[in-house]
């Protein structure tokens, strides 16, 4: 399974390079908001333009940063999508456009359909997309028919919806069960979907079946343990925050077994190193 920081925050992608183990970067509005504001309070100025430039310079050839659309007409994602690759692809050849699988707000809109026709137009132009926004294993099949180069399913947020549906309150980087959660002899399901990993499963088996190329970022991640379980189901890429990435490097007994063999160390072995 990759890994890609789910962040537009460069300071924190620039860190989770240098690490070694990142191979992309996604982000979404609301991320380019908050790292906005965190360079405003450190009073560092630039242009949307150069910030973009340098986010995709961080990342580099052949480390896929998703960028997002904010229309929500086909007119409009086509145009935007086209603006972002255009304007940026040239840096380092890896900008992703991020459309959502369906950008109607109400149930009774007309535009239910204009994420998969704007795919479907942007794999003929060669553009590859992040179908974002992905809660159902139906509209990841749509997305992967209409061309998708990766879906983004959003595991923590499915988990979210699930307890809130049946009052239960948490905080947002809590673990919830793969298997579910039972209250009163029924598991928690939205439509036969049990907890976000599951979802994720769901769409690889169907992936699967049918050979499809498009790639699974399991997105909304929330804790190290989620990571995990995203792995053993088989997740081709796992986005996710600069701080659940920390915390998968660290272990108790780690630090413990440190400390135990760093004050056992006897001189005569660290004289190999003078
Ligand atoms: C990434 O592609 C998604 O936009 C992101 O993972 C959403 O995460 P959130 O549910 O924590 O906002």
């Amino acid at each position: 399974m990759k890994i890609f920081i789910d962040s537009a925050n460069i300071d924190d992608i620039q860190e989770a390079f240098s690490w070694g183990i990142v191979e992309g970067v996604t982000t979404n509005p609301t991320l380019i908001k908050k790292a906005v504001e965190y360079f405003k309070k450190k009073g560092t100025s630039f242009t949307m333009e150069e910030y973009i430039f340098r986010l995709l310079e961080t990342a580099g050839f052949g480390h896929p940063v998703s960028l997002e659309v904010v229309g929500t007409t086909y007119e409009e994602m086509l145009r935007e999508a086209r603006i972002l690759f255009e304007k940026f692809n040239g840096i380092k050849e890896n900008v992703v456009i991020k459309i959502p699988v369906n950008p109607e707000v109400s149930e009774d809109g007309g535009g239910h359909f204009n994420g998969l026709k704007v795919i479907k137009k942007l794999a003929e132009e060669n553009i590859p997309v992040n179908c974002t926004l992905v809660m159902a294993p139906n509209q990841a099949l749509l997305s992967a028919k209409a061309g998708a180069r990766y879906v983004s399913p959003f595991a923590g947020r499915i988990d979210d919806y699930l307890r809130v549906r049946a009052g239960i309150p948490f905080k947002k980087e809590d673990y919830y069960p793969v298997e579910g959660l039972t209250i009163n002899n029924i598991v928690l399901n939205d439509d036969g979907i049990v907890s976000g990993v599951d979802l994720v499963q769901n769409i690889k088996e169907i992936f699967e079946n049918y050979y499809f190329d498009t790639e699974i970022i399991a997105a909304s991640v929330r804790n190290a343990r989620q990571v995990r379980e995203l792995a053993q189901v088989g997740a081709d890429i796992a986005t996710i925050p600069f701080e659940v990435i920390k915390q998968m490097v660290q272990h108790y007994k780690t630090f413990e077994g440190m400390e135990n063999f760093i004050s056992d160390t006897i001189s005569e072995y660290r004289d190999i190193f003078k």
